[in-house]
């Protein structure tokens, strides 16, 4: 049994220096170690020993196990230590998409940048002005007089008294009715930089929020968008708006959209129109006509209050709502669902 327990141990260590990898070494720790190896076996045999000679044999045997035990301890931390390569990873493989999704531009935003873009072109730059306005440049330099329906309180969102606080003697304020406000703003700008004089042309477009207390429909919302499309240049005729708006019309919705002007009044333009126009919103779907808002020859009047010569300059301008464009464009039958911001709906657009 002594003689065993000596070739055993022996066995162990060689097989145990000859393991190079984890594997192997796993292999040798289950054939030794393992709960059915020989180790176990030996310590089995124990009980078979005659009881005489147990004492030796058990000491024996636990020294046997002891050096087994420190050699494989000993076996596996230099093992382990070296870089042990068990699957190959290719690092150029594209890596997981976020179970998330990737965001995207909301489709406002989308047909914001669209229209802004065909206007650009078609040479108009982008203006801007704020939303937080003044009744001079929502109404009053727009031609629009005290008694008109449109300033009634109710229908806007003052937020100030005129001549009210710090600001005395100035014009009520309000968040903007309408984009129309840009118009004003610009040319008042312009009319600064040439030293009291406008010097050169305008060509812009405005597009931003609007509020207006509506209650709110599949239609109507508190708050929407709006572009307006102003330019003024010496000569400029109506003949050059509707040829415009053709332009727009034919780039933005296809080669057979048509544009429709129907006689209107807007206090700010003389003479004045809605524009409609006549498109065809899907290959399988027929031609329709959609109101997209209003336009018209820049009043006199308004040219006056921005400090511009009407002898020498005329214009034309343009408002469409960009909801309604967007609805026409993307078949969205109702308003709020652009504001509710439901990933479900927005995601397929
Ligand atoms: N501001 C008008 C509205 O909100 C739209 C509009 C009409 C703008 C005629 C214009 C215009 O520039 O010429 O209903």
């Amino acid at each position: 049994m002594l003689a065993r327990i000596e070739q055993l141990e022996a066995d162990a260590l060689k097989e145990l220096s000859a393991a190079a990898d984890a594997d192997r070494l796993e292999a040798w720790r289950l054939a030794y170690l393992g709960p059915s190896g020989k180790v176990k076996a030996a310590l089995a045999g124990l009980k078979d020993v005659p009881k005489e000679q147990k004492p030796a044999v058990g000491s024996r045997l636990n020294t046997a196990k002891g050096k087994i035990d420190e050699a494989f301890a000993a076996r596996k931390a230099e093992i382990g230590a070296a870089p042990v390569v068990t699957e190959m990873m290719d690092v150029t493989e594209p890596g997981y998409v976020a179970t998330s999704g990737l965001g995207r531009r909301h489709v406002i935003t989308r047909v914001r940048d669209e229209l802004a873009e065909v206007f650009a072109r078609m040479g108009f730059e982008v203006a801007e002005g704020p939303e937080l306005e003044d009744e001079a440049h929502n109404f009053i330099k727009l031609n629009i007089p005290p008694e008109h329906p449109a300033r009634d309180p109710i229908d806007n969102f003052y937020v100030e008294r005129s001549g009210g606080g710090a600001r005395d003697g100035a014009s009520a304020r309000m968040m903007r009715s309408q984009t129309s406000t840009v118009q004003v703003r610009i040319m008042e700008e312009m009319v600064r930089r040439g030293g009291g004089k406008l010097q050169e042309p305008i060509k812009i477009v405005a597009p931003g929020r609007v509020y207006r207390p509506d209650s709110v429909d599949a239609t109507h919302s508190f708050m929407f968008h709006q572009i307006e499309g102003l330019y003024v240049d010496r000569d400029v005729t109506m003949a050059d708006l509707k040829s415009t708006l053709l332009n727009f019309a034919r780039a933005y919705f296809g080669p057979d959209a048509e544009v429709r002007l129907r006689p209107s009044f807007f206090p700010f333009t003389e003479p004045s129109a809605e524009v409609d126009m006549k498109i065809r919103l899907r290959p399988e779907q027929p031609v329709r006509w959609m109101e997209l808002g209003g336009c018209g020859m820049v009043d006199p009047a308004v040219f006056a209050a921005c400090g511009i010569d009407s002898e020498e300059w005329t214009g034309f301008a343009f408002g469409f709502g960009i909801e309604r464009l967007a609805m026409g464009k993307y078949g969205i039958p109702d308003i709020r669902l652009l504001f509710e911001n439901d990933l479900r709906f927005l995601s397929q657009l």
